[in-house]
């Protein structure tokens, strides 16, 4: 009954939303956003039986955060979208709070969700992790919880992220324990439903670890090039002069994983992106086994709620799908090469930054060769300076309008840089690092070059994908 209920409400939100949401200027041409509502983190990313399904917590309902459902894409090429039907709605006593972050898995042929059942209290709150699986009308059949809250930690235990590994299924698990410590769970299962957790993986405190946060959300573990990566969102970092900037951090540790202890011997942590909105990002293996990570285009507690097109009843988009690669002891990350196909209408420019013509931004991807100092106006919204200690990234803030900056501090020599109405994502040194941010500026945004700098720069025109 509480299934018919949300659904009807959902129907009614899309059918009455949807088409104001669609024609608002900032709706971005070929990334990833909610039909109506809010969207937060990508969840379920799989290549499956030929199709890519990339799955997305979304409050249908209203542009706020609340009782999470699961909407649901796929796509042969990671261009070209298609709806598919509603994964899940919080409808059982055991996600009353929101079908919250999970992945999926191919369990023998099967498409299998493995998320969190969140249930608030007056009091408090607890945590279900569950099971649903794929049935023959490409619906989920909810199995129920699996995973009771472990002893040991607050209700905050959430967003399971499983894989298969020797014969065995291996979950990580954010958690916060009872010292309101971040941390991460990682648990084993032969079959999905009986789970025995091995211990703490990684967290605050842990392999060398000083304090590190009061949680740590959305795990993702995968190896990589002979890394075990984890990547994870601690939350409560201090922020720095140049580093930790936004509300809560998302990053990566690289070492090795003890299948057999649970041990992890990890480095340093780093961030995953320098800029404004990035975050709860998850990975999978594309068809020809690179991995592939989305991530969310927001922070949450990041004055998003002043974003203009709550007023357009919808709210964030996703990142583009990265590619990740190890190289010289670094993550690098790129767009994925399948985003090609989207360029037209190339043109290329040389000479000093300030002498190239404006450059129509709206939906457009530009290849840089950097000798020298430079910056360059996003559509008068957010400005880019790069020199000689790195890059800068500027813009006022929708809150409060007091100017903020995000920094990446290294040698520039390439940069590339993918544009679509309300974001920008910035790729520097061939993916050694990335600045993402939203900015909202008018229907027709321009770049504007400034400085002696030279540039070597291709542009093109990306062409919008058709989400049917
Ligand atoms: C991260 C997060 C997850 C949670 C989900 C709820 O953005 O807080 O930890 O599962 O969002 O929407």
């Amino acid at each position: 009954m509480k299934e018919q209920h949300l659904l009807k409400q959902t129907l009614r939100a899309v059918v009455s939303g949807q088409q104001r949401a669609a024609q608002d200027v900032h709706r971005p041409a070929w990334h990833l956003a909610p039909p109506v509502g809010l969207m937060n983190d990508p969840n379920g990313f799989i290549h499956f039986q030929q199709r890519y399904h990339l799955c997305y917590q979304w409050n249908p309902l209203a542009c706020a955060h609340g009782a999470k459902f699961w909407g649901q894409w796929s796509s042969a090429d990671l261009v070209h979208w298609r709806h598919e039907p509603l994964a899940l709605a919080p409808a059982e006593e055991y996600e009353s709070h929101g079908c919250y972050s999970g992945s999926a898995v191919d369990d023998n042929g099967v498409l299998t969700l493995i998320y969190t059942g969140n249930v608030k209290f007056a009091d408090g709150r607890t945590a279900w992790q569950c099971v649903a699986r794929l049935n023959e009308h490409g619906e989920f059949d909810k199995l129920g919880p699996v995973l009771p809250l472990p002893e040991g930690y607050t209700g905050h235990v959430r967003d399971p992220k499983v894989w298969r590994h020797q014969e065995q299924w291996w979950m990580v698990l954010g958690a916060q324990d009872l010292r309101l410590q971040g941390k991460v769970l990682l648990l084993s299962s032969p079959d999905l439903q009986q789970w025995t957790l091995k211990g703490e993986m990684a967290g605050s405190g842990l392999n060398g670890l000083g304090p590190f946060g009061y949680m740590w959300e959305c795990p993702d573990l995968f190896h990589l090039d002979g890394q075990d990566i984890l990547v994870v969102c601690p939350q409560g970092l201090a922020a720095e002069t140049h580093r930790y900037l936004n509300t809560f951090q998302s990053g990566w540790f690289s070492g090795e994983l003890d299948y057999h202890t649970g041990r992890y011997q990890h480095g340093e942590f780093h961030e995953l992106d320098h800029g404004f909105e990035f975050y709860a990002p998850q990975t999978t293996a594309s068809e020809d086994g690179r991995r592939l990570l989305i991530g969310w285009m927001g922070i949450p507690d990041q004055d998003e709620f002043f974003q203009p097109t709550l007023e357009q009843g919808w709210i964030h988009t996703m990142t583009c799908p990265r590619e990740l690669s190890w190289r010289q002891g670094k993550l690098y990350q790129q767009p994925a090469r399948e985003l090609r196909q989207l360029r037209s209408d190339p043109h290329l420019f040389a000479g000093a930054a300030h002498s190239l013509p404006e450059l129509d931004i709206a939906s457009a991807e530009l290849m840089m060769k950097v000798d020298g100092g430079f910056s360059a106006s996003f559509g008068g919204e957010l400005q880019l300076s790069c020199d000689a200690t790195g890059l800068t990234l500027t813009r006022s803030n929708r809150r409060t309008g007091e100017t903020e900056h995000r920094y990446w501090l290294g040698e520039v020599n390439t940069l590339q840089i993918l544009c679509d109405r309300s974001s920008v994502e910035i790729f520097i040194n061939d993916g050694e690092a990335v600045m993402s941010a939203r900015y909202f500026p008018g229907a027709t945004p321009q770049l504007r070059l400034a400085g002696d700098g030279g540039l070597t720069l291709h542009h093109w025109r990306l062409q919008g994908c058709v989400i049917e």
